[in-house]
């Protein structure tokens, strides 16, 4: 099985957890998207649920697909998030927002009283920090925010290159929150929890990708098949 593969058989998994009627958010990036496509499946055979999606990339697939869709204003309680990760570790802290939806992705989580990973077995990790660390910012006051986030970084381990997410003809990567994304490569995080903290209380900083206590099941996909993690 390649990766891809992996993402789509973990997806596969995390449709079991699915029950009729259940309010369900629905994460973004291309594991995600394999599990969108495969409710979508079961929805068009009869399923009843419906869904709150994470960005306006997963709002128009899952339109698409024929998932009935609500927001969180219409239904502020889910019962079942389902969602990549870029980084998992072993306690379930995690990284997020390689793709962009780290905000809307951490309150639709946090709005659901279960969230399921999906991954491959490749973003299975002993430690977290080998991915970028990506924090969402807004574009006011940029300069300031940047080093405001260094010196948070700094009271609680080392740090490393801060680099602002750029489209391919070098503008900013905007968020569907209108907002930029600085990616923190710090090689190794020890302590997510304090870090967490640390960026929280930065003025300027909308949301960072370290997610913990959020995830209560991790769906590994890997070479030789599926590992269910509760
Ligand atoms: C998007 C995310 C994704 O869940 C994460 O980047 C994993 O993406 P993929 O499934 O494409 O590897 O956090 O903001």
């Amino acid at each position: 099985m390649d990766a891809d593969a992996q993402k789509r058989a973990a997806a596969a998994r995390a449709v079991e957890y699915v029950q009729p009627g259940m309010r369900l958010g629905l994460g973004t990036g291309s594991t995600a998207k394999h599990f969108v496509d495969l409710l979508g499946e079961r929805v068009r055979a009869g399923l009843k649920v419906v869904g709150v999606p994470t960005s306006e990339a997963t709002f128009a697939q899952a339109k698409a697909c024929g998932i009935p869709l609500t927001t969180l204003d219409e239904t502020p309680e889910l019962d079942l998030t389902i969602d990549g990760a870029d980084e998992v570790a072993p306690d379930f802290s995690m990284i997020k927002g390689g793709g962009g939806a780290l905000l809307r992705e951490k309150i639709v989580a946090s709005a659901s009283s279960r969230m399921v990973v999906i991954v491959d077995a490749t973003k299975w990790v002993e430690t977290l920090g080998r991915f970028a660390l990506p924090v969402e910012v807004t574009p006011f006051g940029y300069g300031a925010t940047l080093r405001a986030i260094e010196k948070a970084i700094g009271t609680v381990q080392s740090g490393g290159p801060l680099k602002l997410r750029q489209t391919k003809d070098g503008h900013p990567f905007v968020t569907d929150g209108g907002h930029w994304i600085v990616d923190a490569a710090l090689g190794r995080i020890d302590d997510p929890k304090a870090l967490a903290r640390a960026l929280a209380a930065v003025p300027g900083v909308m949301e960072h990708g370290l997610f913990v206590d959020l995830a209560s099941v991790v769906i590994i996909g890997g070479p030789d098949g599926i590992k269910t993690v509760e």
